[in-house]
């Protein structure tokens, strides 16, 4: 599968919940024509994968989840920048300001992406700002955008852990316009597309239907239903 060219290249067609039981593993399937995203049995196999996507949207959790499906190791990279810094979030925004933060965030990707043997990494929300971790991003990994409504995400996401929300009186439309901003550089980055919502609507265990959905996207088949 060839990857997107750049901002003007095809859009990932998000897959959905019903796309896994409608598509069940189809390994070495070829791309729907018009998209850039193979739905089953990717190039992920070997490569690093990260998730990128909203404030909200699951990346941690799911990716745990991932990594276990995968049999990886996995990393979120704000907590791997918070040990390193020996901070948390907020207060290297409050003391150091957000150019210092996508600083650390950059160099931590940067480390997390330069290993060895392949991880999953659930990226913050706006590491997809920064050119160089876009590029990063391009060459190294098989890049998987979780995708949202604003209001979803806004009833998910701690306001206290993000300085982005914190004390904000209209957290989804603050979420919407970071969205409205970040979406091409998601489409940018993205292999795969995942539309989030639809699992948690159709799924008793939403994360778990998650976690096994990305799998197969990445190329590796879900064991057995348990
Ligand atoms: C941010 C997202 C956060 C964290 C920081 C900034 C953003 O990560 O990196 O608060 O700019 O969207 P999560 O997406 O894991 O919450």
């Amino acid at each position: 599968m060839q990857r997107a060219p750049g901002p003007s290249g095809p859009t990932p067609k998000a897959t959905r919940a019903e796309d896994t039981a409608s598509e069940p593993e189809r390994p070495g399937r070829r791309p729907r024509a018009g998209s850039n995203v193979d739905p089953v049995g990717g190039d992920g196999r070997g490569r690093h994968v990260v998730l990128v996507g909203a404030m909200g949207v699951g990346k941690t959790t799911v990716g745990r989840r991932l990594a276990r499906e995968l049999q990886r190791p996995f990393a979120d990279a704000d907590e791997q920048l918070e040990l390193r810094a020996g901070r948390t979030i907020p207060a290297i925004f409050r003391d150091d300001g957000e150019e210092n933060f996508r600083r650390l965030e950059s160099d931590v990707l940067a480390d997390l992406l330069a290993a060895a043997h392949p991880l999953v990494v659930a990226a913050g929300g706006g590491a997809i700002t920064r050119p160089e971790n876009r590029a990063l991003l391009g060459r190294r990994a098989f890049v998987v955008w979780l995708q949202a409504s604003p209001a979803f995400l806004a009833a998910r996401a701690d306001p206290t852990h993000r300085p982005l929300l914190a004390g904000d009186p209209d957290v989804t439309a603050t979420l919407e316009r970071l969205i409205a901003a970040r979406t091409p550089l998601y489409e940018e980055v993205a292999d795969a597309a995942v539309d989030v919502e639809s699992f948690h609507a159709g799924d008793d265990k939403p994360k778990r239907a998650l976690a096994r959905h990305i799998a197969r996207l990445v190329g590796v088949p879900a064991e057995a239903p348990g």
